[in-house]
């Protein structure tokens, strides 16, 4: 899938939209050759790759950066969806627009934007510059402090309507598709039956167009995080702690380099393999 219409005709045959985050040139490449549909370059990266406490700290070179590192990685064909980091669609139409060509041309197809109250007339100004928009409603990060931590939303009757007002409005400003994080099954459910654009849900249950989920969560990289609407496929933290200490008892076993990895040794003194070639 690399069209916002192919997203909308996927929500119309029914078929489940995959989303996962992706940072970095070589997991690019392990997502292009997977059944993952679509990458979503988060802001998430300042908490999973930079170590930050929230994803306040996320900038515009920082977001341009990652992106353009996963478009390498990923390919031409790859869609990539680039977040527009805290206050970025805050500062006035021209701060807005130079975040948003900044992305672009770092490789994102199309870029995500936290919550809607104040930025409709934004958001349609992005969608009809010819940049497809996703919303991102919920549990939305950038807003922290004012939700007063990373707590799940839309528990009353009235958080409950106001979530669907939003994601009605985001609707009519032109989104493409909307993210919705850390809500009630039921809340995710009817939003999604209300919308014509898919939803890609994250701790919103199972009846959302599509999921994502945070690459590092999913492989398990971070053993002290696992909330609860997280699934690990990987126990990478044991694999490569394992690896690491191989590598380590190698060295001080003297095991390790070898023949094989020496020059001027008893193997063969052929060139090595070059690098792998860097795409523009
Ligand atoms: O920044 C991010 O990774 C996100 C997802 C959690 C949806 O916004």
């Amino acid at each position: 899938m690399n069209t916002p219409a192919q997203f909308a005709a996927a929500k119309r045959r029914g078929e489940k939209i995959v989303f996962v985050t992706c940072y970095d040139a070589p997991t690019a490449r392990l997502v292009a050759g997977s059944e993952v549909d679509a990458v979503l370059v988060g802001d998430s990266v300042a908490m999973a790759v930079h170590g930050f406490r929230d994803t306040v700290a996320a900038d515009v070179p920082m977001m341009a950066l990652h992106t353009a590192a996963v478009r390498r990685g990923l390919g031409p064909e790859g869609f990539v969806v680039a977040d527009l980091p805290f206050l970025s669609h805050r500062r006035g139409r021209g701060a807005l627009m130079r975040a948003v060509e900044a992305l672009v041309r770092a490789g994102a197809n199309a870029v995500k934007l936290e919550g809607v109250d104040g930025s409709e007339a934004d958001i349609r100004h992005v969608v009809e510059s010819g940049v497809p928009v996703m919303g991102h409603i919920g549990l939305t990060p950038q807003h922290v402090h004012a939700l007063g931590g990373f707590n799940y939303q839309g528990k009353s009757p009235e958080a409950a309507a106001a979530l669907r007002d939003q994601a009605q409005r985001l609707q009519d400003c032109g989104v493409f598709s909307l993210v919705i994080e850390c809500v009630p099954r039921s809340v995710a459910a009817g939003i999604t039956r209300s919308l014509a654009v898919p939803t890609i849900g994250i701790g919103a249950g199972p009846d959302c167009d599509g999921q994502v989920l945070v690459i590092t969560d999913l492989l398990g990289l971070d053993p002290g995080f696992k909330p609860r609407f997280v699934r690990r496929y990987l126990d990478a933290a044991t694999q490569v702690s394992s690896a690491l200490d191989a590598y380590a008892r190698d060295v001080k076993g003297g095991r390790f380099p070898g023949p094989q990895e020496t020059f001027g040794g008893e193997e063969s003194d052929a060139a090595p393999p070059a690098r792998r070639a860097a795409a523009p």
